[in-house]
């Protein structure tokens, strides 16, 4: 068993969720790709959440990352902030919430699948694109 709380992030948890951001990115192989920058240690878990809009389904809410730390995994922590997650989003009038998910990371999947996901890129082919900064300067500034 572990203590732990679920809490909105406040402006001092910087340090701990770019700590933990850096983690998330390793856990990806990507983490040569984080530049934020920061220091310190408290926090053994975070989700990342914005809002969007889809002209066909309306208001969702994105899960832009989720992570514990490996030690704290099994106990609960993830759910329960998926939990608070899903309650936001439901008060805020979303009618989904979507995310991406690494093709390898299979429990991760799983975990999605249990709760009821649907794989979008599956079920209905979607891709995921990318325009990086120097190609948008490129077609914006095109005459
Ligand atoms: C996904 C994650 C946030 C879940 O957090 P958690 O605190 O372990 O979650 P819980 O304890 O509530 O367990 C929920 C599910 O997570 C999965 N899980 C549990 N322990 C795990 C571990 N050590 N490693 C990976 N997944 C684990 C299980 O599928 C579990 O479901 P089950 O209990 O029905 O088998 C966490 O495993 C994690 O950070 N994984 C690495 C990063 C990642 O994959 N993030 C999601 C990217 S989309």
């Amino acid at each position: 068993m572990v203590n732990y709380t679920v809490r909105p992030a406040t402006p001092r948890d910087c340090a701990d969720i770019l700590r933990l951001i850096k983690e998330l990115a390793k856990f990806e192989e990507m983490e040569n790709h984080v530049k934020l920058t920061e220091k310190g240690y408290n926090i053994v878990g975070y989700a990342m959440y914005y809002y969007t809009y889809d002209a066909w389904i309306g208001k969702l809410l994105y899960l832009e990352d989720f992570y514990v730390m490996e030690e704290f995994r099994g106990y609960g922590i993830g759910s329960e902030i998926l939990k608070r997650i899903s309650q936001t989003a439901v008060q805020d009038h979303c009618s989904s919430m979507h995310f991406i998910v690494a093709d390898w990371n299979h429990r991760s999947i799983n975990f999605y699948k249990k709760l009821g996901a649907a794989d979008l890129s599956k079920k209905e082919g979607w891709r995921l694109f990318e325009i990086k900064k120097k190609h948008l300067v490129k077609i914006a500034t095109e005459e």
